[in-house]
């Protein structure tokens, strides 16, 4: 299965920038710096609370504080999500601004559009599209900054800025706050991606999945058994909102008890939108490949259910049909090889 896994061609569409950096894009910038000796992802099979998680990602900002780390860790991030077989493939970052090393949101955005661009240049068998993300720890004001630093940068790179996502620690602020935020996004046509219910939040939820959202992130906590409601079931089932699920995340950062719990299972037995992801590979300790496997095992799924999977994905892109449909033709060019190496039709 491992090897089957590899060779699918694959759909990324929930990787945090900063949080997918690899050990050795890491040991690279630690040799930038001076006496900089940390941990900056978790062993495969541990567990830490949310608290934690969030601190690695402190941990990583100290590395990407400035323009050159940050073209860096988009570069290589890339470079192994293609090594990984993933053809399509959507980053989300939270604009960072550093007084010290002169960054500024504007230096931050160029430069990961830079990485994009020079990735694109070596004609590498992947397609990159970019989201800005909004910090929820920081506020509407700066909410509104990144619509307006999203619309700018659209202008500019109209075929890479294709959208918003909302993240951070969940359990601060109110995500309603950033509604209006939202709806400018959506008004000037960029594409939504919240994280939503990682953790049970009543009061936000509806709300939100009422906007409707394009994509949702997680879910964890949707459903009544994991604290959430019928009602929010129902609104997701009838907008038809695909979910992005991220095994190893979930587990690691505790938001689900046990694998089998996960909420792919509730939502996957639907038939709704999934999409499986990695969410921070780097952090966690993972590629989509191992993810894939990972759901593979855990919820029985056969070489084929799994082609569905990440072919399906392609359909929750936030890029032009035409750039699907062109996708698509990798899937199909994949296929003779991979029924011929596993014995299978797919
Ligand atoms: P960056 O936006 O490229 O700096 O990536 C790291 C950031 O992504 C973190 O500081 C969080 O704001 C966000 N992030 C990564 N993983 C998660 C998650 O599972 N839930 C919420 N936010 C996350
Ligand atoms: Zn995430």
């Amino acid at each position: 299965m491992e090897e089957f896994c590899k060779m699918l061609p694959k759909v990324e569409l929930h990787a945090h920038i900063n949080g997918s950096v690899s050990e050795s894009t890491i040991e690279k910038l630690v040799a930038t710096k001076q006496k900089l000796d940390h941990q900056f992802s978790f062993k495969k099979g541990s567990t830490a609370t949310l608290k934690e998680c969030f601190e690695k990602f402190r941990l990583i900002h100290q590395l990407t504080d400035n323009v050159d780390a940050v073209y860096q860790v988009t570069y290589d991030v890339i470079q192994e999500f293609c090594d990984d077989n993933v053809r399509y493939l959507e980053l989300r970052s939270t604009p960072r601004e550093v007084t010290e090393t002169g960054m500024t949101k504007e230096l931050y955005v160029d430069a990961v559009l830079r990485a994009i661009r020079d990735c694109e240049a070596e004609n590498l068998d992947i397609e990159v599209k970019l989201l800005l993300a909004i910090d929820r720890r920081n506020g509407v004001q700066v909410g509104q900054d990144t619509v307006k630093l999203a619309q700018k940068f659209r202008e500019s790179h109209p075929d890479l800025v294709v959208g918003i996502d909302l993240s951070g620690d969940p359990s601060v602020g109110d995500g309603r706050d950033f509604i209006p935020v939202f709806k400018e996004a959506k008004d000037f046509g960029l594409k939504l991606a919240l994280h939503l219910c990682e953790v049970p939040a009543l009061q936000e939820t509806m709300d939100l999945l009422c906007l409707p959202p394009d994509r949702i992130g997680h879910g964890t906590c949707l459903h009544p058994e994991a604290g959430g409601t019928q009602e929010f079931v129902d609104t997701v089932l009838t907008h038809k909102t695909p979910l992005e699920l991220c095994l190893t995340s979930n587990l690691i950062g505790q938001t689900v008890p046990d694998l089998d719990n996960h909420q792919f299972k509730f939502w996957y037995e639907k038939q709704h939108p999934c999409i499986i992801c990695t969410d921070d590979k780097g952090v966690f300790s993972t590629s989509l490949t191992e993810e894939y496997q990972l759901a593979a095992v855990t919820f029985d799924l056969s070489p084929n259910d799994l082609w569905r999977l990440s072919l399906d994905s392609m359909n929750y892109a936030f890029c032009e049909e035409h750039l699907k449909e062109k996708l698509r033709e990798k899937w199909k060019a994949a296929k003779p090889g991979m029924e011929k190496q596993f014995n299978l039709k797919l």
